[in-house]
């Protein structure tokens, strides 16, 4: 969406899977040959099938032919609309547990919604609801993964594309209010109000909130209970590692805050997240490299920090006329900013003798899961050893007892690349609820590798390791150590031929089996060209929001090689393509139709009480027709169906990519659930334990509204206010609640 900074950064020449296939003689697996849409579908249940997830293993859960394996959907799907609500199916209902600005805490007024606030904005709900998870409280105050009736719900806070509906009337620079920030580039800045900038800075990051139900069996959080906590775009973090490269790694990080480089400040852009098995929450660091600002006047950087910033997108060089770099919103330009590095440390210029006199590394100090204890006010950590990218969401293989884990993430921009981070560390059950020290046993020690996809449906993980000759001896950036292929992992990834995907968005493992999904929400530079096997499409969307390369997403599958966390290769396939119902039969692969089309797949989760897949869109190209939705799906496994031929056409050039598709889910087990509100994506969510309370993000309603003084000024969106949450008049990013009015598991 227009808040993503996705333009590619990779123009590494990595051979791409259509050259590998112009020289391969293509054979589908044998596995191939397995059933074909052969798993029925078992009599409506409400036994959820939880009790079958036998930790991981290869084949203890496949299904076999015939086998009646999967639970069926139970709700009539809605159609696709453009109203100002979020509609759900009939038999459903959802109420607003909290909204952008909300306050944790009664010492501070209640939320205007007129902009008018004059705290920090340290104590209300951030912006841009996206990522979360929800944490059981027990009676002693700890952790528990049951259900006690008590938790606290951790929300990321993404973005400020919408920052001018918490100002008077839109953002202030030189005395000129108005703008929004995306209206920056070319604007002469001047100077920016303090209070703004604290508070854009301040509703970036985490939110805690306790949550449980009130005496009418409604969920709401808890005003002033003492879980409530942000973290912000200023909170102090840690910076960890593995031992052995923890040295190297701090010296990327050393600035005028911290000379040592051992801890750094704040946390933002935080999209998909992560829940460990021991009961932590990992905050996945996206777009942040936009945030920071070259000065007109300042010097570019040396040439190998040129080379690190251009492969991330952070800005390199000073931009002439007075303007900043798309997305910098000008934090640095304050009154105050030489004096006061709250400000000043976003400028990245390097006008001191060294790194410890200025914040020339400050954009080092991004671009990491950041692991936080929901439950104490532990300094969080950003864990390098997982890599530093965009990190979009950073999910756990099903934790076994004696094996390591495995972090799956994706790095969300054009052409960048599925990871793995694989613990030293195996499993103990005994680790949960053991907090930062349980993080620091698993997440500091471990292997990172980047995924290559295979013509003929296998692939294989690459290590990021300094002693492969592909990396000490890549010529386009020359790594110093380690802690270097860490730091720069898209360099890394480029040297080792990754491939290219589509915009690797959220990631989700399936409980019952361990196979793993990822979002591929779209990518505006796909060609025929350089299509391939795992990427396949190439076209143009021409009906309403016209785009091309592949507008409308896929999402992949893989299953590791005997079900193991630590495999070196895998299988794969691809799960759905979007598509609108009216797109031709080779852009609509997955024959979807009127009652569960949908474009740009992006966050990604399975439900531990019903197995269910939930597909969350995050859409540019069928918003004419649909705001974004939430989709049910009952998956299938890894090959249940097979080898395709995608025939290609865009801009010309015609071409044939085969590659391999599951079976297709047809309408009973692919519905449409929730549709969203204009502007809006829907993003984020998580359910209780008895899988009866489902909670799903909205973020950004109305994003598309004008800046302000274009008058006559009306918002593209009025959600919550319209539907009796809080003040009426500007639309406000939530978390819903939703719930069957007749106490039933949700989707089933
Ligand atoms: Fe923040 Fe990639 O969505
Ligand atoms: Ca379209
Ligand atoms: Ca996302």
């Amino acid at each position: 969406m227009s808040h993503h900074s996705d333009d590619s950064c990779n123009d590494s020449p990595n051979e791409h899977f259509h050259d590998v296939l112009e020289r391969s003689s293509h054979t589908p697996l044998n596995r191939r040959n397995l059933i074909r849409g052969g798993i029925g579908l078992a009599a409506l249940s409400s036994i959820p099938f939880l009790s079958a997830c036998g930790g991981g293993g290869d084949d203890a859960a496949t299904p076999g032919p015939g086998t009646p394996a999967e639970t069926a959907l139970g709700f009539d799907a809605i159609d696709k609309n453009l109203l100002d609500s979020v509609t759900l199916p009939a038999g459903y209902t959802y109420t607003v547990l909290h909204a952008t600005g909300d306050r944790l805490v009664s010492s501070i007024p209640a939320y205007s919604n007129l902009g008018t606030e004059t705290d920090e904005w340290t104590m209300r709900v951030g912006d841009h609801h996206d990522g979360m998870d929800i944490f059981y409280i027990d009676a002693l105050g700890r952790y528990t993964n049951t259900d006690t009736g008590r938790a606290v719900l951790v929300v990321n806070h993404e973005s400020s594309a919408d920052s001018h509906f918490f100002h008077p009337t839109g953002q202030t620079s030189g005395g000129v209010t108005g703008k929004k920030f995306s209206q920056f580039g070319g604007w002469d800045l001047g100077v920016r109000p303090e209070l703004e900038v604290l508070k854009e800075i301040n509703h970036h990051g985490v939110s805690v909130a306790e949550v449980g139900k009130n005496g009418s069996g409604q969920w709401v959080y808890k005003l002033d209970s003492l879980y409530n906590r942000r973290v912000t775009g200023q909170s102090p973090m840690r910076i960890a590692g593995p031992a052995a490269h923890l040295a190297d790694i701090r010296a990327f990080m050393v600035t005028k805050f911290d000379t040592t480089g051992a801890t750094s400040r704040g946390t933002i852009n935080n999209c998909g997240h992560g829940k460990t098995p021991w009961g932590t929450y990992l905050a996945c660091e996206e777009n942040w490299a936009a945030y920071f600002n070259m000065p007109q006047g300042s010097a570019p950087v040396d040439a190998k920090t040129s080379t690190s910033r251009q492969r991330y997108g952070v800005a390199r060089t000073p931009i002439a006329g007075g303007a900043t770099s798309a997305g910098s919103q000008g934090w640095f330009a304050t009154a105050t900013a030489a004096t006061d590095d709250r400000f000043g440390r976003w400028d990245i210029s390097a006008p001191g003798a060294g790194a410890a006199q200025d914040f020339r590394n400050e954009p080092n100090t991004f671009g990491f899961n950041v692991e936080i204890d929901p439950l104490t006010s532990g300094t969080p950590a950003k864990r390098v050893a997982m890599g530093r990218f965009a990190h979009e969401a950073a999910v756990c293989s099903i934790p076994v007892v004696g094996q390591p884990l495995a972090f799956y993430m994706g790095c969300d921009s054009q052409n960048e690349y599925i990871y793995k981070f694989v613990s030293t560390a195996v499993w103990s059950a005994s680790d949960v609820g053991g907090g930062l020290a349980a993080g620091d046993k698993y997440l500091d020690e471990g292997k990172l590798y980047v995924a290559k996809f295979n013509v003929n449906g296998s692939g294989e993980w690459l290590e990021l390791n300094i002693a492969n000759p592909l990396i000490s001896g890549y010529a386009t950036y020359v790594f110093a150590n380690q802690a270097d292929v860490l730091v720069n992992a898209r360099h890394a990834a480029d040297a080792l031929g990754a491939t290219k995907m589509d915009r690797p968005e959220w990631g989700a493992v399936n409980p019952k089996n361990g196979e793993v999904y990822f979002t591929m929400t779209n990518n505006a530079s796909r060609n025929v060209a350089n299509a391939d096997a795992a990427n396949p499409r190439a076209y143009a969307d021409s009906d309403g929001r016209a785009r091309t390369g592949n507008p409308h997403g896929h999402i992949i599958r893989f299953k590791e090689l005997a079900g193991a966390s630590n495999a070196l290769s895998f299988n794969w396939d691809i799960f759905l393509f979007g598509a609108e119902e009216d797109s031709g039969a080779d852009i609509n692969l997955s024959g979807l139709n009127a009652k569960n089309d949908f474009a740009s797949p992006d966050g990604l989760w399975f439900s531990q009480a019903t197995g269910i897949c939930w597909i969350q869109t995050d859409d540019g190209a069928y918003t004419d027709v649909t705001n974004c939705m939430l989709l049910a799906a009952i998956p299938g496994t890894v090959g249940d169906g097979g080898a395709i031929a995608v025939n290609n056409n865009l801009g010309g050039s015609t071409g044939t990519q085969n590659t391999f598709l599951g079976a297709a889910l047809g309408e009973t087990r692919l519905r449409r659930f929730l549709v969203g509100t204009p502007g809006c994506e829907i993003t984020g969510i998580t359910e209780s334990a008895d899988g009866r309370t489902l909670f799903v993000n909205v973020q950004h309603p109305g994003e598309s509204t004008p800046a302000y003084g274009a008058g006559p000024f009306t918002f593209q969106s009025q959600w919550p206010g319209n539907q009796g949450y809080g003040p009426t008049g500007r639309p406000r990013s939530a978390t819903i609640v939703i719930t069957r009015t007749d106490g039933g598991l949700i989707g089933l």
